[in-house]
């Protein structure tokens, strides 16, 4: 039930492919794909031709996280270039609940990002329309930043109001942590209540101590820790 998503945003973007590929068969659930646009975000990364070039690399879920306003027109590229969730923030988008719908039509699943400061209410009226709520742990722009540990407050909130509706409807919702995840404090999120861990700077950064790049200890070291919860 656990799923890593490591973030490519901490990747050798030189060999971005191989970066793909290398951390699938080191045991990664999920490709998160980070995409800041100097607008919404004090930032700047990458967008869907690149999403594009890696969708043939891998069968794995590429989970694309919209840090970018206005959202609406990137939903449909993104679809295009073969994302499979696609998430957003409340704030950058003037129609939440249209967004959300859009997503749906171009057949990705969906999820709105809560940064820390962001109240959980946005979610209130749109649960039917929710795969997944994305709680940021940090805030969002960068990565290699310090974990907020008030979020872990905020994930057992989270988590209760998704359990009552998942209770309510027997639809499940999927709760991602997003921002300062370690192989020392993975499990105290998980208690919390998350069940995505996307993981940046915590499994590249570990890959390039080796040399070739390997990053099978560090998934491990995370699995080792999500299994004693
Ligand atoms: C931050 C991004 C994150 C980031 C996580 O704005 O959304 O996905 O890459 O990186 P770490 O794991 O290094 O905090
Ligand atoms: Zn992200």
């Amino acid at each position: 039930m656990y799923l890593i998503a490591p973030s490519i945003l901490s990747a050798d973007f030189a060999r971005l492919g191989e970066e793909v590929v290398d951390v699938i068969a080191a045991g990664a659930d999920w490709i998160h794909f980070d995409v800041m646009d100097n607008h919404y975000v004090p930032n700047m990364t990458i967008g869907p031709v690149v999403c594009k070039a890696i969708r043939p690399l891998t069968q794995a879920v590429i989970d694309v996280h919209l840090m970018a306003k206005p959202v609406d027109r990137l939903i449909g590229d993104f679809a295009e270039a073969g994302a499979n969730v696609i998430t957003f923030h409340p704030e950058a988008s003037e129609h939440v609940d249209r967004s959300l719908s859009l997503i749906r039509e171009c057949g990705c699943q969906a999820g709105l990002v809560f940064n820390p400061a962001t109240p959980l209410h946005y979610m209130d009226y749109v649960m039917d329309k929710l795969d997944m709520v994305l709680l940021m742990g940090v805030n969002p722009g960068f990565g290699g930043q310090k974990f907020i540990p008030a979020t872990l407050t905020k994930l057992q909130q989270a988590r209760a109001r998704i359990k009552d509706y998942e209770q309510e409807t027997g639809r499940r919702i999927r709760v991602e942590i997003d921002g300062g995840v370690k192989v020392d404090n993975i499990a105290a999120i998980a208690l919390a209540g998350a069940d995505t861990f996307v993981a940046g700077s915590a499994i590249y950064e570990a890959g390039k101590e080796s040399d070739p790049h390997r990053y099978d200890s560090v998934i491990a070291a995370m699995r080792a820790q999500l299994a004693r919860v």
